[in-house]
């Protein structure tokens, strides 16, 4: 079920609006990027669509009952968990069995260029690695909605280039993907662009 919104806009007390006017309509399996400059009121758009926040004008519209998933910037797993694990998880929440759940994984893992750190624990993975692991968990969640705030912030070039290149793993799969960022190389990665300089 898509996600929509009209008219919005927001701004803090005594500030400026950061946009106005924004109109959106979400639609399962495309990869949206949300571009602006550091400060433009990219985590505040995500704030709102997670309905997190109450935008100052505007309305927005989810699914009923959809999940809302969260990637942040600073990749946080379990130290001693290994990466399977990870991933593993979420399909056992739903109750898949461990077996079947870590079939459904490993395939994930593949997808994000980590099986051959399946079996590595999480504190023994690159900042990169952690990072695409919390994508591939994320997705295994299977969130009507996933939102992702600048997933390569804290990322040098390389590293950077393996999390873009894994974004596309997100895409075309049943979930809504929204992904702050004013990294270029992340926006490429996405099927779709949001600039919010288009909204003032
Ligand atoms: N809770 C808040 N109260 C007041 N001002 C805020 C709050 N959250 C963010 N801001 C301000 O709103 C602006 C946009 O912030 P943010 O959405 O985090 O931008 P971005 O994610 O694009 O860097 C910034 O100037 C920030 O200081
Ligand atoms: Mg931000």
């Amino acid at each position: 079920m898509p996600v929509t919104a009209s008219g919005l806009g927001h701004q803090f007390p005594e500030q400026p609006f950061l946009f106005r006017g924004l109109d959106l309509d979400l639609a399962e399996g495309r990869t949206y990027a949300v571009i602006g400059p550091s400060g433009s009121g990219k985590s505040t758009l995500l704030g709102i669509l997670a309905g997190w926040i109450t935008p100052t004008e505007g309305t927005v519209e989810r699914p009923a009952g959809g999940d809302v998933g969260w990637v942040f910037q600073n990749p946080h797993g379990v130290y001693q968990r290994t990466a399977l694990d990870h991933v593993s998880l979420p399909f056992i929440a739903r109750g898949i069995r461990r077996g079947d759940a870590e079939q459904h994984a490993l395939v994930l893992l593949e997808d994000f260029g980590l099986a051959h750190r399946a079996h590595a624990v999480f504190s023994k993975l690159s900042g990169g690695e952690a990072q695409r692991l919390l994508l591939a968990r994320a997705v295994a969640a299977e969130p009507a909605l996933l939102l992702v705030d600048e997933p390569t912030a804290q990322l040098d070039a390389a590293t950077s280039m393996s999390v873009n290149a894994s974004l596309g793993a997100m895409a075309g799969r049943g979930t809504i993907v929204v992904v702050a960022t004013h990294d270029p190389d992340t926006r490429d990665a996405c099927t779709d662009h949001i600039s919010l300089a288009d909204y003032q």
